[in-house]
């Protein structure tokens, strides 16, 4: 079977960030996974002895505590400070940059606007920075704007990084039609976007596509469902262990893409196994 790689795939800048951050620290443990893959997350358990907090109350003092790329609310940050725990930031600077952005616009008195997944931990980090949690609202689609009341005219919006620029200006579009002035923030990143764009392309040249990444990765289930738009054999496999090989059956060219927080280790395992079919 021949298998074509996308142009642009895998681990982004803030993952691969926060993986080293995570080496230099034997012996420690993350405040959540510290990325949306749990093989990598096990094996920097078995290499590295980077453990997993499941919850604030277990840090102890002079802990060593690991801050995930997708950042945490403020409030739990204050409190790993003052349990006197080490705490080592791998928060991406790209979701750090929102966080800063609703800090500062939520002080000079603007409504705030988040598009994303509210569930989504960095999002619940990135509201958390509103100066009155309650002003600060979350959108998934320009609909989810009737519900809203901004408590001020002035509003500033931010996306969560793995969004659609297309639908985030559809949103910004209607809000400018009912408010005096709507400060817009890009914080969408662009590692997503090339990763993206690859995906698109080469879904549309192959017969067959295996998206390889966490299935509670955002970015991961988008490049999925950008691949069934081109390609209706486009399948999503978190390791080797889930790949079926029946999937292949009939085909001649598998196209392979991963999510931003998936290794290249697992993708060698992948592309190895479908060259032998
Ligand atoms: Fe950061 Fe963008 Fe990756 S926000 S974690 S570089 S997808």
């Amino acid at each position: 079977m021949r298998v074509k790689l996308a142009s642009s795939y895998g681990f982004c800048f803030g993952v691969k960030r926060a993986i080293k951050i995570a080496e230099g620290y034997h012996n420690s443990s993350t405040m959540g996974p510290l990325i949306h893959n749990q093989n990598e997350i096990d094996r920097l358990k078995n290499d590295y002895n980077v453990g997993l907090y499941n919850s604030l109350s277990d840090v102890k003092p002079k802990d060593t505590v690991i801050i995930r790329t997708h950042g945490i609310p403020k409030n739990d940050l204050k409190e790993l400070r003052q349990k006197d725990a080490k705490v080592i930031n791998a928060t991406c600077p790209f979701v750090t940059t929102p966080q800063q952005i609703v800090k500062k616009m939520s002080e000079e008195n603007y409504s705030i606007l988040i598009f994303g997944d509210e569930n989504h931990p960095e999002v619940q980090g990135v509201k958390s920075y509103g100066k009155d949690t309650d002003d600060v609202h979350v959108v998934l689609c320009k609909d989810d704007l009737e519900k809203i009341n901004f408590k001020y005219d002035k509003i500033a919006t931010v996306a969560q990084t793995t969004r659609k620029k297309e639908i985030y200006l559809e949103i910004v579009n209607a809000l400018i039609l009912k408010n005096k002035e709507v400060r817009v923030f890009n914080t969408i990143c662009d590692a997503t976007f090339e990763n993206q764009d690859a995906a698109r392309e080469l879904s549309k040249e192959v017969d067959v596509m295996i998206v390889i990444g966490g299935k509670n990765s955002s970015n991961t289930k988008q490049l999925h469902s950008i691949c069934l738009e081109n390609c209706e054999d486009s399948f999503l496999i978190e390791n080797i262990e889930e790949l079926d090989i029946s999937w292949l059956k009939n085909k001649t060219l598998c196209g392979i893409t991963a999510g931003a927080s998936t290794p290249d280790w697992i993708i060698q395992q992948v592309v190895t196994k479908i060259e032998n079919v």
